[in-house]
């Protein structure tokens, strides 16, 4: 199948590079001129586990392209992919659609012949009716099917969950875009992954539901592990002891800062306005964007209860900036309303992330380090804020030596409060008895 990938961010590139993979001929297309020279030099636009190798790979193969325009790609295209950006809009977290409209504009005068247009941008309920809308408008001759596909891509682990998806969830209207589309995963086969056929309007739903779900998931086990330091109970055994029971299931039971990203912050803020302007409000949702938002906050006050109420003139090592780890994405990431409340409170920060290169600019008061034990250097307390793989297997006596105080706060729950307390540190962490 010949694809045609508008957009060249997280989510364009990573699916444009898999489908490559899966045999299809796929051109990735973005305005950004610099970009497209950059991917063409195999220099990636963001940092994803072997993403560059992926793109180097189906490129020297012959079956990943890059381009800066969409004309020909599109003319010869079975399926145009539109991955452009979401944001949430300025003031009132409906999600801004001017990027996808703008591409449905330019894409109707070049189709030719009969074409699946696909949103796999995260979309609001009825946007596809409204790009059939526009490109019928504009081209009332253009034979289009408009299709919902959205993609449920953790980034870090992106590549694994597009080849290897638990589901894959397809919105039509137009009974013929089922074979293009059943086509296109037909590599999933092997796995028997389910694809799941709905109408448009459902799909575009369940994506918004799916991560609302989560994002609510994560804000309940956080609401427990505060009720667990509360009351002398442990978070970690709480959600083991509820994951176990297959109706709840274990994962996203991992209690921390509150969650942050491109997506989930964003998505559950749109899928609020929408249910509002539908008049049916989701409370539920409503409420973990509240508690979620006041988490983040209220990590700042932790780490200076954890460091006697004052932190002012006191140095605090910081380590992880980015939202999660294996990624550089510092989007909605806790770090940035955690670090400022330390520096606004008077704290010194110095902090090292293995890849929050944007962390310099946005966080520009921090003093960066390259590396974790750089970090320590006579801190008064080490605050582990991002999980990184390196970050779990610390040398926790070089550790000690190098800190001037004994504070270890950790927001991910990466080591055991035993471990520590035989170190002789203090340690903090969450939802657990120190
Ligand atoms: C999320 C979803 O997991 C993907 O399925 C979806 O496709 C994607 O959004 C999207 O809409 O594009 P992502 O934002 O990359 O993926 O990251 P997650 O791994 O879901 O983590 C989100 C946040 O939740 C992070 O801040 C993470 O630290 C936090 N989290 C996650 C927890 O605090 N606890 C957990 O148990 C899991």
């Amino acid at each position: 199948m010949r694809v045609a990938m508008i957009g060249t961010g997280y989510v364009g590139l990573v699916s444009g590079a898999c489908f490559a993979d899966f045999g299809h001929e796929v051109t990735c297309i973005d305005k950004d001129a610099g970009k497209i020279a950059r991917l063409e030099d195999n220099i990636m636009p963001i940092y994803e586990p072997g993403l560059d190798t992926l793109v180097a790979n189906n490129v020297k193969a012959g079956r990943l392209k890059f381009a800066t325009g969409p004309a020909e790609a599109v003319a010869a295209a079975d399926a145009v992919f539109i991955a452009v950006g979401t944001p949430s809009r300025r003031g009132d977290g409906h999600a801004d659609l001017s990027y996808v409209y703008a591409v449905a504009e330019e894409i109707a005068h070049l189709v030719q012949g009969f074409t699946v247009v696909v949103t796999k941008s995260t979309v609001p309920v009825g946007t596809g009716d409204e790009i059939e809308a526009i490109i019928a408008k504009l081209r009332p001759d253009a034979d289009v099917a408009v299709v919902s596909n959205p993609e449920f891509l953790r980034e870090g682990a992106a590549i694994n969950d597009f080849k290897r998806p638990d589901r894959v969830v397809v919105g039509i209207e137009d009974e013929r875009a089922r074979a293009v589309m059943t086509e296109l995963y037909r590599p999933l086969n092997l796995n028997e992954t389910p694809i799941l056929f709905t109408g448009r309007r459902t799909s575009e739903l369940i994506k918004y539901a799916a991560n609302a779900f989560l994002a609510m998931k994560i804000t309940f086990i956080n609401e427990m592990a505060d009720l667990c330091e509360a009351v002398g109970a442990d978070v970690q055994q709480v959600a083991r002891g509820i994951g176990l029971d297959n109706r709840i299931g274990s994962k996203f039971l991992h209690a921390g800062p509150g969650y942050g990203g491109s997506c989930f912050p964003k998505d559950t803020l749109a899928l609020v306005r929408t249910a509002v302007t539908a008049g049916s409000p989701v409370r539920l949702i409503e409420t973990t964007v509240e508690v979620n938002s006041a988490r983040k906050k209220a990590m700042a006050a932790k780490i200076v209860a954890a460091m006697g109420g004052d932190v002012a003139g006191k140095t605090i090592g910081v380590l992880g900036l980015t939202f999660k780890p294996n990624t550089d994405d510092m989007r909605d990431a806790p770090s940035l309303d955690i670090v400022p409340a330390l520096i606004a409170a008077g704290a010194k920060v110095q902090a090292y992330d293995p890849q929050g290169h944007e962390a310099k600019t946005m966080l520009a008061d921090v003093d960066m380090k390259d590396g974790a034990y750089e970090a320590c250097e006579g801190a008064d307390a080490l605050v582990i804020l991002t999980e990184w793989d390196q970050f779990r297997a610390l040398d926790l006596d070089r550790v000690k030596e190098l800190m001037k105080g004994v504070a270890l706060i950790d927001l991910r729950n990466v080591y055991r409060p035993a471990e520590l307390k035989g170190r002789g540190f203090e340690y903090t962490s969450i939802g657990r008895r120190s």
